[in-house]
């Protein structure tokens, strides 16, 4: 079954791949087919170590001529709040080097939810209002934390919460410290909310590594629980799960 097969018919994929890379080159491939299918589409984007290959193999097919993203709108998950967004540690900046200026895309097509703590509510409720009047995100690409986050929808977010401010979790204070060197690691962030990424039409998620399967397990059985956000992905009609062996809870052979 390829890909585009796959999006079409799936109501709930748990794919399980023999590394973290082999497992980006599928949500890799997804993203291109859904390009090649609809042009135009709107993609929702993700950062988080484990995007790095997916995008860098995005990167390879687009200088392959496989994939043109001209024509393509999208709409990333998060950003820290008052972190200027060209400091190396924001989204847009990583976004940039990763992806986006080795492609053909539009910039002015990146959206990014920019804000500062004192602007925020007004931030949200435009990024909330931009994707509505784009038609809506036809693919919603999704990493998870290791204490059951999607963007950064800590443990508690409702089912139902949209853009907005919110302060992060310890946790992922001490996973995502390690990136900033020069200044303390921000406090706030301002994310879709697990509502605005279950109004996406389809959506991919990447997990890999032992520190995500827990998590991974809580997601995807049991039915929603606020202790981990990524719970709610259950209650999404088209959702695929791109994970390796260790995030899948599966032993490593002897
Ligand atoms: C980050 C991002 C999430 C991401 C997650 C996992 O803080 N806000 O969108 O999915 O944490 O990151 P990583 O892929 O580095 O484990």
């Amino acid at each position: 079954m390829d890909t585009e097969t796959i999006m079409l018919v799936s109501s709930f994929q748990r794919m399980i791949f023999a590394s973290h890379n082999a497992a980006a080159q599928a949500a890799a491939d997804l993203i291109i087919s859904t390009v090649r299918a609809k042009p135009d589409a709107v993609l929702g984007l993700a950062t988080g170590g484990t995007m790095e290959p997916v995008y860098a193999r995005i990167v390879a097919a687009f200088k392959k001529g496989a994939v043109s993203f001209a024509q393509v709108t999208s709409f990333n998950l998060d950003e820290y709040v008052d972190l200027p967004p060209d400091h190396p540690n924001s989204y847009r900046s990583t976004m940039d080097e990763l992806l986006f200026n080795h492609i053909d895309i539009d910039k002015a097509r990146t959206f990014i939810p920019a804000a500062r703590s004192d602007d925020s509510a007004a931030r949200a409720d435009d990024y909330e209002r931009l994707i509505a009047e784009t038609g809506g995100i036809d693919l919603q690409l999704l990493g998870i934390g290791g204490n059951g986050h999607i963007g950064f929808n800590e443990p508690g977010s409702s089912r139902d919460s949209r853009t907005r401010l919110v302060e992060l979790h310890q946790k992922t204070i001490e996973a995502n410290a390690r990136f900033f060197d020069d200044r303390p690691m921000p406090s706030h962030a301002i994310t879709m909310g697990i509502g605005t990424i279950l109004s996406a039409r389809n959506i991919a998620v990447v997990a890999t590594g032992t520190t995500k399967a827990d998590a991974v397990h809580a997601a995807t059985l049991g039915g929603f629980d606020a202790a981990c956000p990524a719970s709610a992905l259950q209650e999404h009609k088209h959702v695929s799960w791109f994970l390796d062996a260790a995030a899948a809870g599966q032993k490593a052979a002897a």
